[in-house]
């Protein structure tokens, strides 16, 4: 309270409606339904400070209004969307974000990346980044077991980084993370504070990387929370097809972040986030007990996966199609 007997708050707010030059909208906002509502919003958002903002919040003002019709909205239907809204946020906090996965679900983080990712004919494309990725990942050599003791069948992981023109690309940062034989990645399990099938790693003088980790399996996203059930409503599986994830860096080239999909996977094309591109899918090949291609003599079963990464340069402006 201030010594007027008023919340601080409220003489903020008196201050800031005084400094505003309110401009009365076209056509008044009395006695509005339809597509004179619809003007009347669009035109309160005319004189907006920032004109992205403005363009933005017009659009989605159209499209909302549009879909409200379109569908003839009942009040219990929007109040279920309301409730399934304030549901997602409440689910959300440092450790899980329940509005990244609904955009996921509902295609629309696969849409931004494509829109923000156009990269010219022959550079590797991009896909979703995930939840599970984590800052400060440990340094590994080539050669190196990223799998840090993760449960599953060994793998050995390797190709170039290379540019369009087929240079190699010396000292790329690789990060890669990945699940386990159980479908978890190393943050899913409580108590668990070392990386496993996680790690950075960067290329040798010819372009190559190579390590041992595991191989990766399908898995469902988090489907305990309010994505689960619109999944559970519209007959929807959460399952991944079985990944590794990768985010290449290298100084005058785009960072590239995707996934290395295994061919086969019976997920392939049921993605719940709609990840999957044809170019991103690759063999892994299983090997009986021998000599690995970096001559290490492996007593169990175990798989190879080659791919090569093929990075746009950072100055080329968007002008192909991923
Ligand atoms: C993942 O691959 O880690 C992932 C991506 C989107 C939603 C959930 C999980
Ligand atoms: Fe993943």
């Amino acid at each position: 309270m201030n010594v007027y007997g008023a919340p601080s708050w409220a003489r903020a707010r008196k201050v800031e409606m005084d400094q505003h030059k309110e401009k009365p909208i076209a056509n008044g906002t009395h006695n509005l339904a339809d597509e004179d509502l619809t003007r009347a919003v669009l035109a309160s958002f005319a004189h907006s400070k920032s004109e992205r903002f403005r363009e933005v919040v017009q659009s989605l003002v159209r499209h909302l209004h549009a879909f409200v019709s379109e569908v003839q909205l009942t009040e219990e239907e929007w109040f279920k969307g309301i409730d399934f809204l304030t549901r997602t946020g409440h689910i959300t906090d440092d450790k899980r974000q329940e509005f990244i996965l609904l955009s996921d679900v509902l295609g629309v983080s696969m849409q931004m990346i494509g829109i923000n990712n156009k990269r010219p004919t022959g550079a590797t494309e991009s896909t979703v980044f995930g939840p599970f990725f984590v800052e400060g990942s440990p340094r590994y050599a080539n050669g190196d077991d990223l799998a840090n003791g993760a449960p599953g069948e060994p793998c050995f992981m390797h190709g170039r980084v290379l540019s369009l023109t087929g240079e190699p690309i010396p000292d790329a940062d690789i990060e890669v993370w990945q699940s386990d034989s159980h479908g978890f990645y190393d943050v899913q399990y409580e108590g668990l504070s070392e990386a496993r099938g996680r790690g950075h790693l960067y290329s040798d003088e010819e372009g190559r990387y190579y390590f041992w980790s595991v191989r990766p399996v399908a898995y469902p996203i988090p489907d305990d929370g309010p994505v689960g059930e619109l999944l559970d409503a519209a007959n929807r599986g959460p399952m991944r097809p079985a990944h590794v994830h990768f985010m290449v860096k290298a100084p005058g080239y785009k960072t590239l972040i995707t996934h290395i999909f295994e061919e086969g996977d019976q997920h392939l094309n049921s993605d719940a986030v709609f990840a999957v591109k044809s170019s991103l899918i690759t063999r892994f090949e299983r090997h009986e007990p021998g000599t690995a291609p970096d001559g290490k003599k492996m007593d169990v079963p175990f798989y190879t996966m080659s791919y090569d990464f093929i990075l746009a340069p950072a100055e080329v402006k968007d002008r192909h199609n991923s």
